[in-house]
């Protein structure tokens, strides 16, 4: 586990980038944390450490959003699932077809509404307006839970 304070689009760039390597083993990541806490403001963020040219916005209206991610055969796929109403998994089963591919890094804002159904190795948790906070929970060994300080 660890816990970051981003001041910043910049801070919040290098968490990212820390945690890039994490997120791809993890490859499903739940992005849990209430409205307006950060949750897509990291995901652009890491779109921009992965060198994803289009611009990553909130998928909140289009629900799955799928971007290639240069020089690896992987996509980023984004989705926000806070207007779905989920009794159980046929209410989300396009984007169960999008968990079963290898090459798709899925991080789900609001992923708790399905955490009856589906169990992610990496949770990333957003709380704070004025003073920021992520919470990474499910560390796989890679990442060393160390301070901002020792971002690069
Ligand atoms: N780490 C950050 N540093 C600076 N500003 C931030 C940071 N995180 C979020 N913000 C600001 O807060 C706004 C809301 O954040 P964001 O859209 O990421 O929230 P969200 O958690 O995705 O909310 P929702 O549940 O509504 O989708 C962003 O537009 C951005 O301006
Ligand atoms: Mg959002």
């Amino acid at each position: 586990m660890a816990t970051y304070y981003p001041k910043n689009a910049l801070d919040t760039k290098r968490i990212a980038r820390k945690l890039w390597q994490n997120i791809r083993q993890a490859k499903i990541v739940f992005l849990s944390g209430p409205l307006g806490a950060g949750k897509t403001f990291f995901v652009k963020q890491l779109g921009k450490v992965l060198g994803i040219k289009e611009e990553i916005i909130s998928p909140s209206f289009q629900l799955i959003k799928v971007y290639s991610i240069q020089n690896t055969n992987l996509r980023l796929v984004h989705t926000d699932l806070f207007r779905l109403d989920i009794k159980s998994q046929n209410d989300f089963l396009e984007l169960f077809e999008y968990l079963g591919d290898e090459k798709n890094i899925v991080l789900i804002e609001w992923g708790e509404k399905i955490a009856n159904f589906i169990k992610p190795k990496m949770t990333i948790e957003f709380s704070g307006i004025k003073k920021r906070k992520i919470k990474v929970k499910n560390l796989t060994q890679i990442c060393k839970p160390d301070g901002l300080a020792n971002l690069g």
